[in-house]
């Protein structure tokens, strides 16, 4: 592929042109999708370097390129790298810390990414403090000298509270050692909000989710503005080999030239099912963000584009009921992940969360009877009804 471009990206353009025009080199056809270059070994002139700037597959090629420049502008970074896996990507990220490090992390990050720092990093000599993220105070008060890292996911999964970027980053900002802020955007996605235009200095999300937004693909992307930090995440990239294939990065650019469009749909879906589980009989608390009754709803407003695709249910009725609407439910398919365009429900305590034990289950908010809608593109008429119905059967 040459370096020619069809369209200059320009942040002087709204999110909306820049999503589908991110990714436009052209190949010597002109094709408007970029290619899917097989994994290969490439030529050399000359001893002196390959011919198009490539050399191997596992260190660098033209569609996975193509997805790290594509995410970067969409995430208003310099710099991308993507992996296999969100969880890789995370790994990147973490693989920053060294021996007798300190990291300070929300209650309520993705089950995989607490036990990666509280299993893993911990036997490198990495402690961890598990505070609310979405209180600056108390991240304040858990930092040490030693505090390396405060990483904080937003929205949180599965209660949905938000962290406000800003004010944290101004608390890391404070702390003498330097610390990293890194935020997990998996949830909102660089169209509701930019974490590093709030001062983060790492983003990390999986792209699997809304970025991929049809449940076939696994990816994970690490984004930045610090030339440094995204030149130990590329060397991590390159040395551990945790990359993604062509094909998955095809799949998640082609599912970033349509984020916007669905994730208007994802969040005016989901808002109407967060109004109709709001205050119903058979439901003790409805969680969204886009709710003026919740907790961090003004911070919502202010960092995010819109209130985003998930709603979170505690059914009235504890873990029998949660079943019991999980099992009426005809739309909505009982499945873990999220941001695909089809509906999905999910059951925390069992499902995404199962490693979890039942304190830790009691500190990151999570009851028996709470029911993870990942409120998908179909008409919001049939998603309304489908949750009504269910809702019917428990009351009867
Ligand atoms: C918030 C969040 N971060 C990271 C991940 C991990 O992503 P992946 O499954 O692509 O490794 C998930 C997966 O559900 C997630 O919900």
């Amino acid at each position: 592929m040459s370096d020619e471009r069809r369209s200059e990206p320009s942040r002087d353009r709204r999110f909306e042109t820049r999503e589908v025009h991110a990714s436009a080199r052209t190949d010597q056809y002109g094709a408007l999708a970029t290619p899917i270059y097989a994994n290969t070994t490439y030529e050399y002139d000359t001893m002196d370097g390959p011919r198009g700037g490539h050399r191997y597959s596992r260190i660098s090629g033209p569609t996975r390129d193509e997805l790290e420049r594509a995410f970067a502008d969409l995430e208003a970074a310099d710099h991308a790298s993507a992996f296999a896996s969100g969880m890789a990507a995370i790994d990147a990220v973490c693989s920053l810390l060294t021996a007798d490090d300190h990291v300070v992390v929300g209650e309520s990050v993705y089950a995989e990414t607490h036990e990666l720092l509280t299993r893993i990093y911990a036997g490198y000599g990495i402690e961890t403090t598990v505070v609310d993220s979405t209180d600056p105070d108390a991240i304040a008060e858990a930092m040490r000298p030693e505090t390396a890292m405060v990483y904080a996911e937003t929205p949180t999964n599965p209660t949905l509270r938000i962290v406000d970027v800003e004010a944290t980053a101004a608390v890391v900002d404070e702390h003498p050692g330097d610390p990293l802020l890194v935020v997990d955007n998996t949830f909102a996605s660089p169209y509701l909000q930019r974490p590093l235009e709030c001062g983060a200095d790492l983003v990390v999300e999986s792209l699997t989710k809304y970025v991929g937004g049809h449940s076939d693909v696994v990816a994970g992307a690490v984004a930045t503005r610090e030339d440094d930090l995204a030149e130990e995440i590329a060397y991590y990239q390159y040395a551990r080999g945790g990359t993604p294939g062509p094909f998955a990065c095809f799949l998640a650019l082609r599912g970033i030239k349509t984020l916007s469009a669905r994730m208007e749909r994802h969040c005016r879906n989901a808002t109407a099912i967060a109004a109709l589980l709001d205050g119903h009989d058979a439901v003790e608390r409805t969680y969204y963000p886009g709710l003026e009754s919740h907790p961090n709803h003004a911070v919502a407003r202010r960092q995010m584009a819109d209130f985003g695709g998930m709603v979170s249910v505690e059914l009235a009725g504890g873990r029998e009921a949660a079943a019991a609407f999980a099992a009426d439910l005809d739309v909505f398919v009982l499945a873990e992940s999220l941001g695909g365009v089809e509906s999905l429900a999910e059951h925390p305590a069992t499902m995404t969360h199962q490693d979890f034990s039942r304190e830790q289950l009691e500190r990151a908010g999570i009851p028996p009877g709470l029911v993870r809608l990942s409120v998908g593109t179909e008409h919001r008429d049939d998603l309304l009804r489908d949750v009504e119905d269910a809702l019917a059967g428990l009351d009867g």
